[in-house]
């Protein structure tokens, strides 16, 4: 009987032994095909691939798919009115198309949260007409209240077109 039992327990033990055993040989073959598998992510062995280094995001490559027509674009250095593009872009949706300060967002801030502009959003009053060109750029660079700061979202060349613009607005 007693004999019995240690025999039992030593197979018990030779099992788990056997299990832990595979478990091992499952890591080693796990990180040896993981070190083999040439993935472009910056790990040296890349277990889960990552969609940031998938080879469709290669960001020197041209794009393959023509973006839908109206949609915003995306690139501002190939047309002439580049001002006019970057406006619409970022100021239209409050200072309005046409920079009198009737744009969508800033009626929904105005109208529905009963915002009170601190100075007038229309770009063709006489107090922006009497800016400097200086002055504009630096509003556009630190905003104003709820206008936003564009110091991070636009270059000094963007923000010195955008200038230009609100200028033949007025
Ligand atoms: C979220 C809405 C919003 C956006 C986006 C926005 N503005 Fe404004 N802007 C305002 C408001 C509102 C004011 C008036 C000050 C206030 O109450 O914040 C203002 C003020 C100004 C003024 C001063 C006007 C004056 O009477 O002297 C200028 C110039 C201006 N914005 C230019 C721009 C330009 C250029 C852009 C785009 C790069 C832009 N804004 C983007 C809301 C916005």
């Amino acid at each position: 009987m007693n004999l019995l039992a240690t025999s039992a327990l030593k197979s018990k033990g030779r099992r788990s032994q056997r299990g832990l055993l595979l478990a091992a040989l499952f890591v080693v073959v796990g990180l040896v095909s993981a070190a083999c598998y040439t993935g472009t992510g910056s790990y040296p062995v890349e277990v889960f691939s990552e969609m940031h280094y998938s080879q469709s995001f290669k960001a020197a490559e041209p794009p393959r798919l023509h973006p839908p027509l109206g949609s915003v674009p995306r690139n501002f250095r190939d047309g002439s009115d580049n001002g006019a593009e970057l406006f619409a872009v970022n100021c239209s949706m409050c200072h309005g198309v046409t920079g009198k300060g009737n744009g969508t967002v800033l009626k929904a801030l105005t109208i529905k949260y009963k915002y009170v502009p601190v100075m007038d959003p229309d770009l063709s009053s006489d107090a922006a007409s009497s800016l400097s060109d200086e002055g504009i750029a630096s509003l556009i660079r630190q905003g104003v209240n709820v206008m936003p700061s564009f110091s991070k979202l636009l270059t000094e060349e963007e923000i010195r077109l955008i200038t230009q613009y609100v200028r033949t607005l007025q």
